[in-house]
């Protein structure tokens, strides 16, 4: 059994590579999505039998609306479909689901379904599954300084009251401890505007299996490189402060 102080309690995943694994089976894109959606269940599944209790993954982002409208279209539908179908599995397996970003821009049907999962799943302890939909980092913080000029505006907040643990309980995520681990798959080094704030000590891991690929031996993978980091969050390590 892994030593349990080496295994990241958070892990923030950008589940990339959908459409070009379906591009080299010669499918549409939303085949890709839909492997993709696989690949999710097997990576919640892998979690769990690692204990890994938060895991948080961006399934869309304020940028994927300039997408194909028949692209976005056949993700919102599969978003409600893996509603209706994995939600009650997910609930037995003890799984608390959470949706974050801003819902406002889906259709009451999706919304409901989202809500319905987070009521039906509140009170699970097992794994906390936080999913970004129409989410950008950058939103997420120009939303909380709005919050707080709000409060400075109405005279609750003096300026030097201003703490980044006072910005930070306005962020999405504000109760749960930052991601220890990034993940992203598809071979592309970027951060793609995913949880800007929260990542600022977090381990980063790029891999180039592509999302619909990605599952316990992939997870396994990116839990030995975590293993194999000395995480000094800006001190000296054991060996330099002696
Ligand atoms: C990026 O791959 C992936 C997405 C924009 C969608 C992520 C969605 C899923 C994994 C579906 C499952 C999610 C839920 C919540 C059921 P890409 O299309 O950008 O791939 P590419 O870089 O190869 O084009």
């Amino acid at each position: 059994m892994a030593d349990p102080s080496t295994l990241p309690q958070h892990i923030a995943i950008v589940m990339d590579g959908n459409g070009r694994w379906a591009m080299q089976r010669g499918k549409p894109r939303s085949y890709g999505h839909q492997a993709g959606s696989d690949a999710l269940k097997r990576t919640i599944e892998a979690a769990m039998r690692r204990h890994i209790p938060i895991l948080t993954v961006f399934a869309f982002s304020c940028e994927n609306w300039r997408r194909p409208r028949n692209e976005v279209r056949k993700l919102l539908d599969l978003f409600l479909k893996a509603l209706n179908k994995e939600v009650r599995e997910l609930d037995e397996h003890g799984v608390r689901i959470n949706f974050i970003g801003d819902r406002s821009m889906f259709n009451q049907t999706l919304r409901e379904g989202m809500a319905q999962a987070e009521q039906r799943t509140c009170n699970n302890t097992a794994l906390q599954l936080n999913v970004a939909v129409n989410y950008s980092g950058r939103t997420d913080i120009v939303a909380a300084a709005r919050r707080i000029a709000a409060a400075a505006a109405t005279g609750n907040l003096a300026a030097d009251d201003l703490t980044e643990e006072r910005l930070n309980e306005e962020l999405t995520l504000a109760h749960l401890p930052p991601p220890d681990l990034f993940i992203r798959t598809g071979g592309e080094k970027r951060l793609s505007n995913f949880l800007l704030w929260q990542i600022a000590y977090t381990e980063l891991h790029f891999s180039d299996v592509l999302w619909p690929d990605f599952g316990a031996d992939a997870l396994a993978a990116a839990l030995a490189d975590f293993a194999g980091r000395e995480r000094r969050f800006g001190g000296l390590s054991q060996v330099r402060s002696a």
